[in-house]
């Protein structure tokens, strides 16, 4: 099986991101990774629903956004409306985790968590029948471009026995034709990667190195 790569928006050209989407889906991304950060629980800030919701417009890629931001709950029907299809919450920021889980299900969409490295998995422990994704941290979050934290690959490979088989295991960070291939054999099935793709000239071969390197 290949794997499924998403490419993040975050290294992506901002004076482009229209283009930029058009060149990966062409390229053969399985969808788009849009990093949402609110300068609170990480330093840096990105951007909101508005800007989802425009470019929603002219793309047909699965549209996941990765919320770093506190109270996500606050914000799901905003990134609900403007079209998104997997909503990833950090259970640090939610006071009620499961309620936070129920609530993206009941806003039809997939819901996702993602798990910093310091983060232990036993945190989904009673979510995994309303869990659709668990996004595996690379690295630590708020920056593309960050070295890949090799402790991780236990948590995935744990993760792949615990986890129900249809609950999707995605890496974040740190993702390159170096790393990879070992995150596949630990069982994840999909993968982010910002940099590696965007400082690439040739989006399409970028991908391809990625995905063949997962096939197993
Ligand atoms: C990190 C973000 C990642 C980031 C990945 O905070 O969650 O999605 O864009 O970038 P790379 O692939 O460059 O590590
Ligand atoms: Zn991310």
């Amino acid at each position: 099986m290949v794997a499924k790569i998403y490419p993040s928006m975050l290294s992506a050209n901002p004076t482009k991101f229209g283009e930029e989407l058009t060149l990966i889906e062409n390229a053969g991304a399985d969808g788009v990774h849009w990093d949402i950060m609110d300068g609170n629980f990480v330093d840096e800030i990105t951007f909101g629903a508005g800007i989802i919701a425009a470019h929603r417009k002219i793309s047909s890629l699965r549209f996941d956004v990765h919320l770093m931001i506190e109270n996500p709950d606050k914000h799901m029907e905003n990134f609900s409306r403007a079209g998104v299809d997997v909503i990833i919450i950090h259970p640090e920021t939610c006071k009620h985790l499961h309620r936070a889980l129920t609530k993206i299900k009941s806003l039809g969409k997939k819901s996702g968590i993602a798990l910093n490295p310091a983060i232990p998995i036993n945190v989904i422990d009673y979510c995994h029948d309303i869990l659709d994704m668990v996004l595996v941290m690379g690295v630590n979050p708020g920056n593309s471009g960050q070295i890949f934290i090799e402790s991780q690959l236990e948590k995935i490979y744990v993760l792949k026995k615990t986890i129900p088989k249809s609950v999707e295991i995605c890496v974040d960070g740190g993702i390159t034709d170096k790393t990879i291939q070992k995150c596949s054999e630990c069982g994840a099935n999909s993968f982010v990667s910002g940099s590696y793709i965007f400082k690439n000239e040739n989006y399409l071969q970028a991908i391809q190195i990625l995905k063949k390197q997962t096939v197993v």
